[in-house]
């Protein structure tokens, strides 16, 4: 009987994630057995899975107790609950300046326009979001304090970065692992208009192109991916992990996010790339 494989999404996820139908009919064609499940629907018989892969659970920013609850009764998931669970809050970007990567310039829940970092323009954005949902550039720092102190007193923890202008003219490279590896970049164009303030109908899939990263792409996504198994010791490594850089004003590869949760795997701007799942997917199962 074939090994059974199930593609976790959610209801929006199923009717548009793009990677879905390349990454299905790869592991098909290789001889699994696919299931296209959403991960809130009560039907689905989790143990009858050898392999469970999030993929585009989109709407686990408002439902985040609900969601890890879920992963944690996944008998076989991918990536590890333990990762989703520290993943699926930003601060994780302290872990990883802690241990000396560059990341984003970040000040979290500040309440004084001397507490903002120095820059013309801040993003502020909630720790827990996907989608830049809750998340708005501003000009004035009276405005990205009162959308601060907004998040901070629904109860959820307020990030706040300079605006980096260089995402305008390079866009956000996206370093994509698939199976312990280095896979494919793609660049992602700019999504934060100014005086557009908060919008929760972004198309961050609008302006994607595939890309050569830089050497020092390279070398800081390589030593953030590395970092995972240090930071999460005793989890099973992360089937698959997206690096998103930005350049600093100083033009240094800084990471704007490390996503280990349901990364966009941009399968249909990278040949050979969803290949590339199908032999993690056996590696996996093989261990
Ligand atoms: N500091 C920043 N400078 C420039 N653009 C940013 C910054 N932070 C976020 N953005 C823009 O907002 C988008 C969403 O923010 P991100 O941190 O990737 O969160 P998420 O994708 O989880 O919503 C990014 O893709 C980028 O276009
Ligand atoms: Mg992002």
């Amino acid at each position: 009987m074939s090994e059974r494989v199930a593609l976790v999404s959610s209801e929006r996820g199923l009717r548009v994630d793009p990677d879905l139908p390349l990454a299905s009919a790869a592991l098909r064609a290789a001889g699994f057995a696919v299931d296209l499940v959403r991960w809130d629907d009560e039907t689905v018989d989790w143990a009858a899975a050898d392999l469970a892969v999030v993929r585009s659970c989109w709407d686990y920013a408002w439902r985040l107790e609900e969601f890890l609850a879920w992963a944690g009764s996944v008998p076989r998931l991918r990536n590890a609950v333990e990762l989703l669970r520290w993943n699926t809050d930003k601060t994780y970007l302290r872990d990883l300046e802690r241990v000396g990567l560059p990341v984003v310039p970040t000040v979290w829940n500040p309440t004084s326009a001397a507490a903002l970092p120095d820059a013309a323009e801040w993003v502020v954005k909630p720790s827990v979001s996907a989608g830049s949902r809750d998340t708005a550039r501003w000009s004035d720092a009276a405005d990205a304090l009162a959308h601060a102190a907004e998040l901070t007193g629904a109860g959820r923890t307020a990030m706040v970065q300079p605006y980096l202008a260089s995402v305008d003219d390079d866009g956000e490279t996206a370093m994509l692992f698939i199976g312990g590896r280095f896979s494919h970049a793609v660049r992602k164009g700019p999504l934060l208009g100014r005086g557009e303030g908060v919008r929760q109908d972004r198309d961050s899939r609008g302006d994607l192109r595939a890309a050569r990263p830089g050497d020092d792409q390279r070398e800081v996504a390589e030593a953030v991916f590395e970092a995972i198994g240090n930071l999460q010791p005793g989890v099973p490594a992360p089937l698959y992990a997206r690096i998103d850089l930005v350049r600093d004003v100083e033009g240094r590869p800084v990471v704007l996010e490390l996503e280990l949760t349901e990364p966009s795997l941009f399968l249909p701007q990278a040949p050979g790339a969803a290949r590339a799942l199908v032999h993690a997917v056996e590696a996996e199962l093989s261990r």
